[in-house]
């Protein structure tokens, strides 16, 4: 298995492995990659439904989303869609997969089914570099806080993707709610800490008021988007990428309108997280 830097600070691209026929060892290593990245890609893989499948329960549990569409092939496996007529696209601005449950997910293993002839990359944050260069002020402001995630405010009653012509494809209005977790977070695996607030999914700090919240998550939002801590991974046929939610945002850019873009996501379980 060969590992290489994507960029500075996001991701890393892994080569010379197959993530259909890996063995225990390779597998191990891999967890380990993992841990120390937060984001891995992997090129021309051969990794049909089953195959996909059979790779996320090999390294987790796999977690279903509460919204999305699943595919036929398997009701583990979520559909990220947009038909050629579709004008909104799903996960077009930055946010952490599932953030808004009591128990976040650890990770998402997207695979590409179809793409655009160009365009539909996805971008990537590195939000354990991203706290790393804080400004020691601004890590104290934020020291001990814990914020509200939500996921109402998209997916219930007049969210706003239920009022895009994305609506038709999400179930789950009745399965919307909110979750609390500490601002920055103690990584399980890899001991770092984690700036854990999303542009997606992050309401407000606990016991703060909204607007004062806004201003200061803006300002972390700001800090984190800079481009040493972010990254775009174009997509090829055969392509597969798997990142860390406890430690990234991502965000799919909408720039292919009047063609399709079918990706096939699994997201995995992860545990409750703990303050740094
Ligand atoms: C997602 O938000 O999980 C989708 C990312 C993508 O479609 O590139």
């Amino acid at each position: 298995m060969k590992v290489t830097p994507y960029s500075e600070n996001c991701g890393a691209v892994v080569s010379e492995l197959q993530l259909a026929t890996l063995d225990d060892n390779q597998l191990a290593e891999l967890r380990a990659v993992f841990a120390e990245y937060g984001l891995l890609f992997f090129r021309d893989q051969d990794l049909p439904p089953q195959e996909h499948l059979r790779f996320a329960q090999r390294f987790g549990t796999i977690v279903v989303n509460k919204f999305f569409k699943t595919s036929e092939e398997s009701p583990l496996i979520a559909e990220v869609r947009k038909e050629k007529d579709q004008q909104t696209n799903i996960g077009g601005g930055w946010h952490t997969d599932h953030s808004y449950d009591e128990i976040p997910a650890l990770g998402s293993i997207l695979v590409a089914r179809t793409l655009p002839t160009s365009g539909g990359n996805t971008q990537f944050a590195n939000l354990a570099a991203a706290y790393d260069a804080m400004p020691d002020d601004l890590k104290k402001r934020i020291e001990g806080l814990r914020a509200i995630h939500s996921n109402k405010h998209l997916y219930g009653e007049n969210g706003l993707y239920r009022l895009t012509d994305l609506a038709s494809q999400l179930g789950g209005m009745d399965r919307v709610g909110d979750a609390t977790h500490p601002v920055v977070i103690r990584h399980p695996e890899s001991g770092r800490k984690v700036l854990y607030v999303n542009p997606g999914h992050t309401i407000q700090f606990e016991d703060w008021d909204f607007a004062e919240s806004r201003k200061l998550l803006d300002e972390l939002y700001m800090h984190v988007a800079q481009p040493q801590f972010t990254c775009s991974f174009n997509w090829l046929p055969g392509s597969v990428t798997f990142w860390d939610n406890r430690c990234t945002w991502h965000q799919a850019d909408n720039d292919y309108q009047g063609q399709m873009r079918l990706m096939h996501r699994i997201t995995l379980q992860g545990s409750e997280l703990a303050a740094a």
